[in-house]
């Protein structure tokens, strides 16, 4: 079998994912919606091979073991169960961006192993070959089932949730579904649509004590979970709405409001979690006094330190200088709006 590389971005949420109905299926309490980050990328090559005897991963240029290679070994399963093969694989994943600060590594790191993986099991989401875009022909799974997009979302979706909107490209949305078959995610407008730029202001680089997966099982032990998800169609409407409209007034306030209301959350579950630092709010400050003076600007936090800073691209530059001036802030990347998971040719330095 032929070794196959996709890549895949990163994605940030404008409206939230925080709860699961079903842990296990990561079947979200609410709809999300996020945009996918340009410049910032997985890419993972796959290779199902018969010499194998179990599956081989490496991470970033170190093999995988523990917590990470069962859930890598997961998402292979369910892809040799679905193309009806056995062979074990090798996997190499790497980031060009650090793991575990709020940049959602495994959103980009399920959404390009669901992809390399699928195809290297001859399986075709994307039949007319490597840009990404489905020419409508769907592959077809043993037993007669459809393989498409759809289905290659929700197969990320259960590697994590967020990768699921890591699939399609541009402005996504993923709607909670009413099981595992309709929970996956959908471009509602594609990345030239609006010029935004997320200047991610990089707070600390070191991994989160507590990951989103722990995060996800204890959101309903917060008294205000309930309240925040009885309000998530509001939200979601509203954030839509400005996208379709390029309405950044309105864009601003619903994320924040939104990224506060997940917070909120999180830091009166049982245990509660904090992900601030002291220069997380120091930058949310600056936002808002920006804002309030005519700078397109707002904030939105995932589970980590460090904040993104929405903006549109022409005020990119002056938003970076920003907060590269706040104290605590030590590198400010940039990333616009990114294109689907998509297939690349091999890299040249994969090796097993
Ligand atoms: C705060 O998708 O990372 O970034 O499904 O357990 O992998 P798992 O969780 P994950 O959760 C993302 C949480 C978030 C908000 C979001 O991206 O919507």
């Amino acid at each position: 079998m032929q070794p196959f590389t996709a890549l895949a971005h990163p994605n940030i949420a404008f409206i939230k994912y925080w709860g699961n109905r079903n842990d296990a299926l990561r079947l979200p309490e609410n709809g999300s919606i996020s945009m996918n980050l340009e410049g910032l990328e997985t890419r993972t090559t796959v290779h199902f091979d018969t010499s194998l005897r179990s599956d081989d991963v490496k991470i970033d240029g170190k093999k995988a073991g523990g917590i990470a290679h069962a859930r890598v070994g997961r998402m292979l399963d369910e892809v040799r169960a679905l193309a009806g093969i056995r062979h074990f694989a090798w996997v190499e994943s790497e980031n060009n961006f650090p793991t575990g600060t709020g940049i959602a590594s495994s959103a980009s790191a399920f959404a390009a192993l669901a992809l390399a993986a699928t195809k290297a099991a001859g399986l075709d989401p994307f039949p007319c070959g490597d840009n990404g875009t489905s020419s409508g022909r769907p592959g077809v799974l043993p037993g007669g089932h459809n393989f498409d997009l759809a289905t290659l979302s929700c197969l990320a979706r259960r590697g994590s949730g967020s990768a699921c909107r890591s699939i399609p490209g541009g402005f996504v949305e993923w709607a909670a579904g009413t099981g595992d078959a309709d929970s996956y995610a959908v471009s509602i407008a594609p990345p030239e649509y609006w010029n935004l730029t997320d200047c991610i202001a990089m707070i600390s680089t070191t991994h989160k004590l507590t990951g989103s997966t722990e995060g996800h099982k204890i959101a309903g032990t917060s008294p205000l979970q309930s309240g925040r998800l009885v309000d998530a169609p509001r939200r979601l409407g509203i954030c839509r709405h400005a996208i379709l409209n390029r309405d950044f007034a309105a864009i601003a306030e619903i994320m924040e409001e939104d990224s506060n209301l997940m917070h909120a959350v999180m830091m009166t579950s049982r245990p509660p979690l904090f992900y601030w630092q002291p220069a997380t709010l120091a930058v949310m400050q600056a936002v808002r006094v920006a804002r309030a003076k005519g700078l397109p600007v707002c904030y939105t936090i995932d589970a980590g330190p460090n904040v993104h800073v929405i903006c549109t691209c022409a005020a990119a530059e002056e938003t970076a200088k920003l907060l590269a001036n706040i104290p605590g802030v030590r590198k400010v990347r940039l990333a616009k709006v990114g294109g689907p998971a998509r297939l690349v040719e091999n890299p040249s330095t994969y090796s097993h």
